[in-house]
């Protein structure tokens, strides 16, 4: 059948590449794709939120599946879409209705959701600009840090943790009063720190079944040791080292059912990825986020470690037969190193030269911020390309990734050094 990736980074061309090795998968398209997707697939210059232009794009090209890879189009109703037009209800959609996306959409439902159906996470109230001083008396009783967290989708950076009262009350007041985060912070979730470590739990369901994907760990801040700011991430290691079984058992029992089966229970349709960002204090998970979505850099370390064939899981997902389905996981480590522009989270040029990502023979090179212009690829992003490499452990994996990261290169290129420092 004919397969369309929605969205344009480093997750999407690991879907592209993937997905491209099936047999079940006849021509392939990516909207609008980068350089990589290129590579593997037809790009199609349509943005990931124009419904109207990937209808036109799905009838044109007889596509019979669209995989969903940011959660905007989802959070948007792209799956509605589908199934509410008689043209395109026939066409599987990775990727959850927008009912369900609303996890990811909105984090006061989220904990509504969590509390519902006794799930683990950290203890919280919201607010918004009319019981702000509630918001004031809220922080009183709260010892710091606090953590604030915009209600609405804010690109990864609606999240603040402030350690002393008063800048937070100032803060809280920034984002309810002075739309610090636009509409995203007309309501505002206050939430208890939790401290412990952070990973990631990416589960497969299909509404009725679910299979749990391995675990990974991504590196947020821009600096080593991680300092600076956050940015959308700038590294990957699959599986996470200290997840042992008893963990596992823990996140699948405690988290990953009652969470699948409190999708059911509410009614909200899901077909799709979901995302679980745990974080374990005292050996014990509990939930500070869902994504409705594969994470990047994420992707780009666990799907090369699925060898069975992902256009299988979706045809699957899609027929909700997810439960005949055996997953192959490579047991090797995977690390993605990410290669950044210049100053990026802050601002940084574009346009410049890449050049080496084709002499890399012992790790895969996905493209993210990278388009081709005048014959040759050049910098279109932030994030700009994702190198993974495997091994035995993730010391031996990342040896091998950098040795072939310090064949690519572009002006002002960054990447961080010391991934897994903390493990
Ligand atoms: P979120 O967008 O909810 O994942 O939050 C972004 C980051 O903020 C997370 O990856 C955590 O590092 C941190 N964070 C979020 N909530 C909490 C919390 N309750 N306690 C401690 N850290 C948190
Ligand atoms: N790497 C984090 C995310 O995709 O949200």
């Amino acid at each position: 059948m004919n397969v369309l990736v929605l969205g344009s980074g480093g997750r999407e061309h690991t879907f592209a590449w993937k997905i491209a090795q099936s047999p079940y998968c006849t021509t392939l398209f990516v909207a609008p794709g980068n350089s990589g997707t290129a590579s593997v697939a037809t790009n199609l210059e349509i943005s990931v939120t124009d419904f109207e232009g990937i209808k036109s794009a799905v009838l044109n090209h007889n596509i019979e599946m669209v995989v969903v890879g940011p959660e905007d189009p989802l959070v948007h109703g792209v799956h509605d879409f589908f199934l509410n037009d008689d043209a395109l209800k026939h066409v599987a959609v990775i990727g959850p209705q927008k009912a369900a996306a609303t996890l990811e959409g909105s984090k006061e439902f989220a904990k509504e959701f969590l509390y519902r159906h006794n799930i683990p996470t950290a203890a919280y109230e919201s607010f918004t600009a009319h019981n702000l001083e509630k918001g004031f008396s809220f922080l009183e009783t709260l010892s710091p840090p606090y953590v604030l967290k915009a209600d609405g989708l804010a690109a990864g950076k609606g999240v603040l943790i402030i350690n002393d009262l008063e800048e937070a009350k100032s803060e809280l007041k920034n984002m309810l009063v002075d739309s610090k985060f636009g509409a995203a912070s007309t309501k505002v979730v206050i939430e208890e720190f939790l401290d412990g470590i952070e990973l990631s739990c990416f589960v497969l369901t299909d509404g009725l079944h679910y299979k749990i994907l391995p675990t990974a760990k991504d590196y947020k801040r821009i600096g080593e040791g991680d300092t600076g700011l956050n940015t959308g991430g700038m590294g990957a290691i699959s599986p996470v080292p200290f997840a042992d079984e008893v963990l596992l058992s823990k996140i699948e029992e405690r988290i990953v059912k009652p969470t699948v089966e409190g999708l059911k229970k509410d009614q909200t349709p899901y077909k799709g990825f979901i995302f679980i960002g745990l974080i374990v204090v005292n050996n014990e998970p509990l939930v500070i986020e869902y994504n409705v979505r594969m994470g990047d850099p994420e992707t780009e370390a666990v799907l090369p470690r699925i060898n069975t064939d992902l256009m299988e899981i979706f045809m699957a997902i899609n027929d909700q037969t997810l439960n005949t389905i055996n997953l192959d996981i490579n047991p090797q480590t995977a690390t993605t190193v990410m290669l950044v522009s210049g100053g990026y989270p802050e601002a940084y040029d574009k346009g410049k030269t890449i050049s080496g990502f084709d002499s890399v023979q012992e790790a895969l090179v996905f493209h993210a911020g990278a388009k081709h212009s005048n014959g040759e690829v050049v910098t279109s992003g932030g994030r700009v390309m994702a190198v993974t490499a495997f091994g035995t452990d993730y010391k031996i994996a990342l040896e091998k990734a950098y040795t072939e990261v310090s064949k690519i290169n572009f002006e002002g290129m960054n990447y961080r050094k010391d991934l897994g420092f903390d493990l």
